[in-house]
């Protein structure tokens, strides 16, 4: 979600709507403003996009006040409607609020509040937030900054919020934990935002808020930072701005993909947030919980998707047997539709898409409800299509992607799709107890060795120099990494426009083989548990015909090492998850092949982001 806050003597919604704007790259499924003019507390708020807004504002409210704020959302609670968009009022429609972030104890708190009078009008976490500051401003008699402190340390989650009272018409009070939070210090004015673009042309001294900083913004009297558990105070660094506006919104860097490969630890993380507690060995999902039966009794279950998502469900195909031993077929969703599939009520069909809207993954969900299938949807976005289309299903909390080639969309599916293998494992027994609890442990500290291989960004730009003339690539794994090699393969000839295919490692006898020269760079991805001896098998044939040999190893090793003419360490890690480390140096070398080749990286040609057309 973006916030844009503004406190100081000019009109604050054109520097709201403005600001909104530039910030609809981090979602855009609804928009809305807060405005008083120091009497009146004025809402508007729609499903849609900033401009929506624009159009339902000037309907609904006067527009004028030089206190304001506002949000494009990009929904995690509650589907993207006008009731569940930002700002959410308290019941006493004197405090207003505006969040970024998931509050995950949101449901015991709303039902303590629940008994406690307070009445829900949408189906956000936010709105339990505000609530509970009015609960403790009321209960304890406190003031707005220290109000929001005390509810803050009973909140467990991500955020980013903005909070007005209309008793206390000179401030504005903000916090941060786990998502972005800028401050632009102006003359006699303020500006909030999730980054620094909304206000750059209005100054270029900006305050980041750390990670559990929250700060009182009063007109009068500045701006006061503090520590949200001990209320320490802290100076605040006011930073000069170098970067323009572009830099701004891809986070520094030159490419919405680049961000988004090097979100993926953070992402993973918000993946889990909620769900996965390793050291109580639980592992739930709403979706899940509510459905278990339907996956206990299961005859099978059919994995339907396209491109990257179908990829994933690869790698889940190969999770999903292992762990629970319950059959698995995966499909291209424009097959699946048109062939006459057998399927029938004892099946379980997963969905998986990254938008959401994909025609033919669409398409398969109906065909499969009009068989009586039950059917699971793993979505990205929020509201979308497939996710209503479906009974139930589980999102990935990856955030807006913009990028057209996928990345953390593809991790996040991995991780949900892995949590699902692990939950309904757990119902049936199928893991010993040990590997059940190893593997969560494993999944809870992947997103620090996610971390870890981005630290092979280096190394992928060096050999990406070497091959980024080559005319074709050959992509080679074998059990949990042969979707990665499809996978890999796919992100080069999307946006280098390099043909490249992705094969099972050992299937290389059987064809591509012949294509081998001095001139074929092969990717291989060689982890060290799976089939590694297998696989330096297969990196010793491709020697033996002079391919050029680029090695995705795990660190520390050394026989793969010796034959390869490149290789590109990662962390260690449990074979399951291995997809989850070796796609990065793939999706790094194909991002710098791309840079380096001048191609148009977040929009390759021919190529849409969702496809809405079979
Ligand atoms: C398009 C995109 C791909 C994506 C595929 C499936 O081809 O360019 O990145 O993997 O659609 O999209 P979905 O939104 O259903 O995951």
């Amino acid at each position: 979600c973006g916030i844009v806050g503004y406190i100081g003597h000019r009109e604050a919604y054109p520097i709201v709507i403005k600001g909104l704007k530039r910030l609809e790259y981090r979602g855009y499924d609804s928009a809305g403003v807060m405005l008083f003019d120091g009497e009146n507390l004025k809402v508007s708020k729609t499903k849609g996009k900033v401009s929506d807004l624009e159009e339902r504002s000037s309907k609904d409210i006067t527009t004028n006040g030089s206190i304001g704020m506002g949000h494009t959302r990009w929904a995690t609670h509650g589907v993207p409607n006008d009731v569940n968009s930002h700002p959410h009022l308290s019941n006493s429609g004197e405090l207003a609020i505006i969040h970024n972030g998931i509050i995950e104890n949101y449901q015991p708190l709303k039902t303590e509040l629940m008994k406690r009078g307070y009445v829900f009008h949408s189906d956000t976490d936010t709105e339990v937030l505000v609530n509970l500051i009015e609960e403790v401003q009321k209960k304890e008699n406190l003031k707005l900054g220290k109000a929001v402190q005390v509810a803050l340390n009973q909140v467990v989650g991500a955020y980013a919020i903005c909070v007005f009272d209309t008793k206390k018409p000179n401030e504005i009070v903000v916090a941060r934990l786990g998502s972005p939070l800028a401050i632009g210090v102006g003359e006699n004015e303020f500006f909030i935002a999730s980054d620094a673009s909304p206000f750059i042309e209005y100054t270029s001294n900006a305050i980041y808020l750390e990670d559990e900083e929250m700060a009182i913004v009063r007109l009068d009297k500045g701006l006061k930072i503090r520590k949200i558990k001990d209320d320490s105070l802290v100076d605040p660094y006011v930073q000069e701005l170098q970067m323009n506006l572009e830099q701004i919104e891809k986070g520094g860097y030159d490419h919405f993909m680049l961000k988004e490969i090097y979100e993926q630890p953070s992402v993973i993380k918000d993946t889990y947030r909620g769900r996965l507690l390793a050291n109580k060995g639980i592992i739930q999902m709403a979706g899940i919980e509510d459905n278990l039966e339907r996956f206990l009794n299961a005859d099978r279950i059919i994995i339907v998707a396209c491109g990257t998502s179908w990829h994933a469900g690869l790698v889940a195909e190969y999770v999903i047997e292992e762990f629970t031993r319950i059959p698995v077929e995966v499909e291209y969703a424009s097959e699946f539709r048109y062939r006459n599939p057998i399927i029938g009520p004892k099946d379980v069909v997963i969905a998986i898409s990254q938008s959401g809207e994909t025609a033919d993954t669409l398409a398969a969900i109906k065909l499969a409800k009009e068989n009586g299938a039950f059917v699971f949807g793993v979505c990205n976005v929020v509201g979308s299509s497939i996710s209503r289309e479906t009974h139930a299903g589980a999102y990935t909390h990856a955030g807006p992607e913009i990028g057209v080639a996928s990345t953390k969309a593809f991790t996040t599916q991995i991780t949900v799709l892995t949590m699902i293998a692990l939950r309904i494992a757990k119902a049936k027994g199928t893991l010993s107890n040990s590997d059940f609890h190893r593997y969560l442990q494993e999944l809870e500290i992947i997103p620090e060795k996610v971390q870890e291989a981005l630290l092979t960004n280096d190394k992928a730009k060096e050999i990406a120099a070497v091959f980024k003339d080559a005319p074709n690539c050959l992509y080679l794994g074998r059990g949990y990494n042969f979707p990665v090699a499809l996978e890999g393969a796919l992100k080069l000839k999307e946006i280098s426009y390099i043909h490249a295919e992705g094969y099972p490692a050992a299937e290389m006898k059987h064809g591509p083989i012949a294509l081998i020269d001095e001139h074929m760079p092969v990717i291989v991805i060689a982890p060290k548990q799976g089939h590694y001896d297998k696989v330096v098998s297969n990196i010793q044939e491709i020697k033996s015909r002079s391919g050029k040999i680029i090695a995705v190893v795990t660190k520390g090793d050394v026989q793969v090492r010796e034959l390869a003419d490149y290789v590109i360490e990662i962390p260690d890690t449990v074979d399951a998850l291995s997809p989850l480390l070796t796609t990065i140096p793939l999706q790094l070398l194909s991002y710098h092949i791309a840079v380096m080749r001048d191609c148009n990286v977040d929009q390759p040609r021919n190529l849409a982001k969702s496809v809405t057309v079979e």
